[in-house]
């Protein structure tokens, strides 16, 4: 059995630092994903927190320095709740990877993904009490984990701007789906960043500084930055990288699976949708012939800039061999781009080329 809770079926894809996702078919049945379904992103093994013991620091360019313990941080700000999707900037991954090899990096499918009802208390009244003087321009979390990494050992740690950090949607969560947050997710607390990539939503966060530049910690200014194409893993100048930040609109197709034989007639094509920063998903349509001609499909739940649509849509199809094709558009009519090849870049982030799927029907 997988552990940290996980289901039976649930795809692991390292054991020491724990990274996985669950199967498309399983992680697209509800809205909001169960634990034992929300994928894990790990880049060190999971610490053991005593939560009597735990103090969250809020410091640097601060009027008042503030040490809250748990009971503190739950007793003095009023409860918030935010339903939010995260993705990790290297789902996908697999199919940049079949276009150009990566280096060193998870191969994700497309499961790092999950929806989760998340509770805890807002990061910008937390902040507004610990008093930002006007030189922040951004806030930095650090994690209690432990990164070993060229003979150094820290805690994961990135950083948002100063804005996104005041919005109502940016929590310090210590619930998931209604149930305490699982060490895996960052026990006792964690930051949830609706719309940004998930590696600024740190796990057992401990520490969170306003400054002036973004943080320094290696998550934020070496990994997670984005390369132009022309650039292989040789010949990277890391100048040229920049920091990601917000999502891009993206969409998968679930089911059917890729490879699958199926019977002639009417199909369900279903996945799911997502947009990022402030924006929600527009429209999703869906191509039978790899992209020449498209439909219109259904989006279910609810529209919300913080989550995912899921969607679905019918085809009608006589034997033969398909190409299945997924796009969507975002609120700011951002659409997707057509092929890998413009999107590949040397650490594997963002892809959100439109996804295809090969079938046969018979
Ligand atoms: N926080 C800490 N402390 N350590 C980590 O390795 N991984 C980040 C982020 N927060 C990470 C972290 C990444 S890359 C992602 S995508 C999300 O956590 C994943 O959150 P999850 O494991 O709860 O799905």
């Amino acid at each position: 059995m997988p552990r940290f809770g996980k289901h039976a079926r649930f795809i692991v894809h390292e054991e020491n630092c724990f990274n996985g996702g669950a199967p498309l078919e399983l992680l697209m049945q509800t809205e909001i994903t169960p634990q034992a379904l929300f994928f894990v992103r790990n880049h060190a093994p999971v610490p053991e927190i005593d939560p009597s013991a735990f103090r969250l620091t809020i410091d640097g360019d601060v009027e008042n320095t503030l040490v809250l313990s748990l009971d503190e941080l739950r007793s003095q700000f009023p409860d918030q709740t935010v339903t939010a999707t995260l993705q990790c900037a290297g789902n996908r991954r697999h199919d940049l990877a079949d276009y150009a090899p990566i280096a060193d990096q998870l191969n994700w499918g497309n499961e790092a993904i999950s929806s989760a009802v998340w509770t805890g208390v807002s990061l910008g009244e937390v902040l507004m009490v610990a008093g930002v003087k006007p030189s922040a321009n951004h806030v930095a979390f650090l994690g209690l984990d432990e990164v070993k990494k060229d003979d150094a050992t820290f805690g994961y740690g990135s950083s948002i701007p100063l804005g996104k950090a005041l919005r109502p949607e940016a929590l310090l969560a210590y619930e998931m789906n209604g149930e305490p947050l699982p060490a895996v997710h960052g026990f006792p607390l964690r930051v949830v960043v609706p719309g940004y990539i998930g590696a600024r939503s740190v796990k057992w966060v401990t520490r969170i500084t306003a400054q002036a530049q973004p943080s320094d910690n290696y998550y934020q200014a070496v990994a997670y930055k984005l390369f132009p194409p022309q650039m292989t893993a040789e010949s990277i100048d890391p100048e040229a990288g920049w920091m990601l930040g917000e999502l891009s609109v993206n969409s998968v197709i679930c089911l059917p699976a890729a490879d699958s034989i199926l019977k002639a007639g009417s199909l369900v094509v279903s996945g799911y949708a997502m947009a990022g920063g402030e924006r929600s998903v527009a429209r999703v349509d869906v191509s039978s012939d790899g992209g020449k001609t498209w439909i219109n499909a259904e989006l279910l739940g609810t529209d919300s800039a913080w989550t995912w649509r899921l969607w679905r849509a019918e085809l009608t199809l006589v034997p033969g061999d398909y190409e299945l094709t997924v796009r969507a558009w975002d609120t700011a009519a951002n659409t997707q781009p057509e092929a890998v090849r413009h999107v590949w870049n040397a650490m594997g982030y963002m892809n959100n080329a439109w996804h295809r799927v090969k079938i046969r029907v018979v």
